[in-house]
This record gives structure tokens, sequence and C-alpha cells, in this order.
């Protein structure tokens, strides 16, 4: 059982990478694999409204400068998919945003890609911003047909300098939670098989607002 956890921050051992270390560590401990990937650090280009994912139903983005197709590939094989972003100004940064945009795109219009995987969004902030930030990196999740995991507290730390996090003891305390949850939900689902009928999820209508 394999999560896939994006670290959104251009500081791949800030406060957000101690976050989703203590998220693996948990889940490692209730037998899943968490394997963080440095997102942040690296260049991910903006959608282009080009439309081609649409057109060419192959699970890819035209744009293949850079990691985002060969991350979509390894998130279609993982369990489930863990967004992780430091708050810049007040919203996620902007490498991960990128990344929402694309992803979110191709898989909607590839038959839901990640459809009934286990979602959760982490969150380093200094002050102001956790929560819209954490409601923007959901937004993935929810309209990708995933679950979303709670926790004791919504899932953010505190912190400004690189480390200053683990201060955070409730913010921890909601990580391990986080795991702990997240890892019970994954192998429900597991479990579940196919002794549970899968429910339908067409997106036959399509309407732009009214039409
Ligand atoms: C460009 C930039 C913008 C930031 N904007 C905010 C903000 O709006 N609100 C806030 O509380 N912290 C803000 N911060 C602070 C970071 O969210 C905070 O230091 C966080 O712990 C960094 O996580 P990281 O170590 O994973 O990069 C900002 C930091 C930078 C570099």
């Amino acid at each position: 059982m394999l999560v896939l956890a994006f670290n959104g921050s251009p500081r791949p051992r800030g406060n957000t990478h101690r976050l989703l270390t203590t998220v693996a560590d948990e889940m490692g401990r209730h037998g899943i694999t968490t394997e963080i990937i440095d997102l942040g650090s690296q260049t991910v280009n903006g959608c282009s409204g080009c439309g081609a994912c649409r057109r060419r139903q192959d699970g890819r983005c035209a744009i293949d400068g850079d990691p985002l197709n060969q991350w979509l590939a390894r998130m279609q094989a993982a369990d489930g998919i863990i967004l992780g972003s430091p708050v810049y100004c007040a919203g996620p940064t902007a490498q991960i945003k990128a990344f929402i945009d694309r992803a979110a795109m191709v898989a909607c219009v590839n038959g839901d890609l990640f459809r009934r995987k286990v979602g959760a969004a982490v969150v380093a902030v200094r002050r102001a911003g956790a929560v819209h930030t954490f409601d923007t990196l959901n937004h993935f999740f929810t309209i990708g047909q995933m679950f979303v995991v709670g926790s004791s507290y919504w899932n953010m730390g505190f912190g400004r300098e690189a480390g200053e996090v683990s201060q955070d003891g409730e913010g921890l305390q909601t990580m391990v939670n986080l795991a702990r949850n997240m890892a019970w939900l994954i192998k429900c689902i597991r479990l579940a098989g196919d002794q549970v009928d899968i429910p339908p999820g067409r997106r036959e209508v399509v309407t732009s607002f009214i039409r």
C-alpha cells in the first residue's frame, strides 16, 4: 500500500516536509509506505488550456517538459495522495497550484483517474491563510471523486523558519491522527474489494452553468 505525498514548498526540508514526515512515519507504523515527492523545488508549468487532455484521452498533459506526466502515472498506482503546501500570500504555492490545475483537469476528463483513492491536504503556516490554503488543496480531491480524510483538527502546523513547526505539539498530533485515519480508510477500501458494489460516477451531463 502506497501513499504519494507531494511537498509544494520550494524549501524541500522545511516545515511542510516536517509535517509530511510525521504523517509518513505514523503511516509506516500501520503498514503503509509514504513517499514524499519534492514538487515545489521543481519547475511545474501552469495549464495552457489547450484541451488536448480532453481530445486525446490518453491520461496525459500535452506539456511534456516537466515531471507532471510521470507523477500522474505514479498517482494512478497509489492508494492515497497527500498535497502539502506552505501558505504563500494566503494561498498555496504557485508550484502546487499549477500541479492541481493540470492534474485535476487531466484526471477529470479521462474518466476520473483517481476516483475512490484517499486524499488529504497538509499546510504549514506562520500566521494566517492556512484554512484558505487547506480548502484550495482539498478542491483537488473533491472534484475527482476521492475520499478526503479528517483528523482531530484541520491539517496544519505553525512555524516560520524551517523546523519550527516541530514545536507545534497540536499540529504534530493532528498529523499523527490524520495518518491513523488515512491508513484505516485505505485498508477498509482494500478489504471491501469487490464485496461492496462500486457506485457509478458518471459525467454524462455537462452544463456550462445552465446550458
Ligand atoms: C513568499 C512567502 C509568502 C508567505 N506568505 C505567508 C502568508 O500569507 N501567511 C503566513 O502565515 N505565512 C506566510 N509565509 C510563511 C510560510 O508559510 C511559513 O514560513 C511556512 O512555515 C513555510 O513552510 P516551508 O518551510 O515548508 O516552506 C510566507 C512565506 C513566503 C516565503
